[in-house]
């Protein structure tokens, strides 16, 4: 059983990623084997509506000069997939949008690769606006990928200044979002020991 999360931040190590090494310490705990990716320090490219994903079938994206084939691959081989990332301007970064572009249309057009693989979204923000919505772009992707979406006890959201001063993960003092992520990690536990056991 294998859960591999994504962070979509420009920032290594800041509030998103806290937060999704906190889900991903819970389901270790839970016997969960568990990898991050932080997309920080790499260029993701963006689909450029080329559909050969649809003629070649082969699971493969023909853009190659980034990861993504590598991380499509990850995610084939992943269970559980959870996606993560700061708000920027009121959604989600365009990197994880990209992302998202990438992988999924792969997805679709090789008969859903991640067709019923648990997915969960997080989102971190600092101001009024954007959390919400950015949650609701992760969430369709995973609907849209006919994935089976895991909540927690309130939306999977944390709060973080983003540290520009510090460059620390300030979110380590949000406890409500940390208590959001155990419970979280609790709920995809229990899913998976539901649909595998
Ligand atoms: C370009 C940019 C735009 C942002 N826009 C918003 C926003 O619209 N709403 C918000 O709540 N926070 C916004 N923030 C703050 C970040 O979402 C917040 O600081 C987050 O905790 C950063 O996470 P990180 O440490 O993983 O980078 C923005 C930050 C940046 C850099």
């Amino acid at each position: 059983m294998k859960a591999l999360a994504i962070s979509g931040s420009a920032k290594k190590g800041g509030n998103t990623s806290f937060m999704l090494k906190t889900v991903l310490e819970g389901l270790e705990k839970d016997g969960i084997q568990t990898e991050l990716i932080e997309l920080a320090d790499e260029e993701v490219k963006s689909c450029t509506a080329c559909y050969n994903c649809f003629k070649n079938k082969n699971n493969k994206c023909i853009i190659k000069d980034d990861n993504i084939n590598l991380y499509i691959q990850k995610m084939i081989e992943a269970d559980i997939i959870i996606l993560g990332s700061p708000v920027y301007l009121v959604d989600i970064t365009p990197k994880l949008i990209a992302f998202m572009e990438r992988c999924g249309m792969v997805s679709i057009a090789n008969k859903y690769l991640l067709k019923r693989k648990i997915g969960a979204g997080i989102v971190v923000r600092y101001r009024r606006a954007g959390a919400i919505h950015g949650l609701d772009s992760i969430n369709h992707f995973f609907l849209v990928e006919q994935m089976i979406v895991v909540g927690s006890n309130y939306l999977n959201i944390g709060i973080g200044r983003g540290s520009e001063a510090t460059n620390l993960a300030d979110s380590e003092v949000d406890e409500e979002g940390i208590k959001t992520m155990i419970d979280l990690a609790h709920n995809i536990s229990w899913l998976v020991k539901e649909k595998y056991q």
